[in-house]
């Protein structure tokens, strides 16, 4: 058994009402909050960069980077937006974390407010889950309560208000532009690029927009040193991150570790694959390693290290490391249509590659999953992929077509066995020969 766990972000969430301010600060809650008021703006953002915080909402921009490109001579407000909308399949971090310690995320966006130099910030929570919008709301008003927040913070000057905003529900309000336009009280549909956010962003005006974990990674920064940050993980992606495993795993769950891990790692933590009726643990198909978006990995991929290069290495994408985990009883083409059922169902249909392309990646995939068609459909399939792939307005398109074509490059047989067997060969009613004889192959 591996012991690689890290728990920062984690550290507090088992403690007795770990949510509140009262607990939050029994355990070093608001020590980097004071730390940072003594620092100038600037050597904050010096931090962040020498930490080699990098952005945990997927992309992997380097946050202190971002932070930098604000310009600082332009008279206009500075915004800091922390994107909590938390939408893609598989992803469940950020929730968590906000339910677990909202507090940690209050006591980051106000350093880095205070960094940035914006006085008003914003917390964009998915719609959905009003739970969290509540309990961050509650984290709020329990900060201006204490004077974390409000007018002349600590005496030192600077002020900060804080507004939770509750979004309407729709993927694609994550994509950082489409969600100032939600916030902006527009329909939710992305931006051109240039204008960027820093520059022109919420009303107009220079604007950061950070994920919840990369808000909330910055008070453990300013309080241990961007050096004691930068210790963790691999050369290039540095620090620590939740990851979430879920699907056939004994004991799903966010477990925190140093980028770099590996999925065989974590599967020791988290007790293995799930056991079948003969009590022995059922074998890794097909994996996630970031949610939905990003290409799907194999039992082969199991000890290539979870870090933004390695990932981009065997062809697909760190993400928001959001690890779903198929065994072999699972259906490759069902869950792939299930993916693409999502895609076109949140497409905002702004541009046709995407709003024409999702919907025609369901129908051929679905008629596939039937048995329906032949194998020059594969080829088809790929083909409307290419037109999406790089076509799109925003990497929603781009992400609907990472299942297709990497399921295909795994598990092409599988595909054909649904044309050869007139349906699902995984179907309850339907023989398991041909499904045993594919995944034992895939194993192999
Ligand atoms: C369709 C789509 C959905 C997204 N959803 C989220 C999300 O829920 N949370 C998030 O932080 N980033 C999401 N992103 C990425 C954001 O656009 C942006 O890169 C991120 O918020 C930047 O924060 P970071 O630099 O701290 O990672 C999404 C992107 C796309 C294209
Ligand atoms: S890629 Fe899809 S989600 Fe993005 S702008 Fe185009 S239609 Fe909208």
């Amino acid at each position: 058994m591996v012991d690689t766990l890290t728990p920062v972000l984690t550290a507090n969430w088992g403690a007795e009402r770990s949510w509140t301010l009262e607990s939050y600060e029994q355990h070093g809650g608001y020590r980097a909050l004071k730390k940072a008021l003594t620092m100038a703006p600037d050597d904050i953002i010096a931090a962040v960069k020498d930490s080699g915080l990098r952005g945990r909402g997927g992309a992997g921009f380097p946050t202190g980077m971002k932070w930098s490109f604000i310009p600082q001579d332009n008279p206009k407000p500075k915004y800091l937006v922390v994107n909590a909308d938390e939408s893609e399949p598989g992803t469940c971090k950020d929730t968590p974390l906000m339910m677990a310690s909202p507090h940690t995320l209050v006591e980051g966006v106000i350093i880095s407010s205070f960094a940035i130099r914006a006085n008003k910030a914003f917390i964009y929570v998915r719609g959905e889950i009003l739970h969290v919008i509540r309990r961050v709301q509650n984290a709020v008003e329990e900060a201006y309560a204490a004077g974390h927040l409000g007018k002349d913070i600590h005496g030192s000057g600077f002020d900060l208000d804080i507004v939770v905003h509750a979004g309407a529900g729709a993927y694609i309000c994550g994509e950082e532009t489409a969600l100032l336009e939600g916030l902006e009280g527009r329909r939710g549909q992305p931006r051109l690029r240039p204008p960027f956010p820093a520059v022109a962003g919420l009303y107009a005006s220079p604007t950061v927009i950070n994920n919840v974990e990369s808000i909330a990674s910055v008070p453990s920064i300013i309080d241990h040193g961007a050096e004691w940050f930068a210790s963790m993980g691999t050369e290039k992606s540095k620090g620590y991150g939740i990851f979430s495993l879920s699907g056939h795993v004994t004991r799903p769950g966010q477990y925190e570790a140093p980028l770099g891990i590996t999925l065989r790692q974590l599967l020791d933590l988290a007790g293995g694959m799930r056991k079948g009726p003969d009590g022995q643990p059922r074998q890794l198909k097909f994996w996630t390693p970031g949610g939905s978006s990003t290409p799907l990995l194999t039992a082969e991929h199991l000890d290539v290290p979870l870090d933004f290069e390695s990932m981009g290495e065997v062809g697909t994408m760190l993400g928001t490391r959001a690890l779903q985990l198929f065994d072999e009883t699972t259906c490759v083409v069902r869950a792939t249509l299930r993916w693409t059922e999502f895609y076109k169902h949140e497409s905002c249909g702004k541009c046709t590659p995407c709003r024409e392309g999702t919907w025609w990646l369901a129908q051929t995939l679905a008629a596939l999953e039937r048995g329906e068609g032949s194998e020059s459909d594969l080829d088809l399939l790929l083909d409307q992929c290419d037109n999406i792939l790089g076509r799109s307005f925003c990497a929603l398109g781009d992400g609907a077509t990472s299942p297709i074509s990497s399921s295909i490059q795994f598990f092409r047989d599988e595909y054909l066995a649904h044309l050869t067997h007139g349906g699902c060969p995984f179907d309850p009613a339907a023989s398991t020969a041909w499904a045993d004889k594919a995944t034992a192959g895939a194993r192999a």
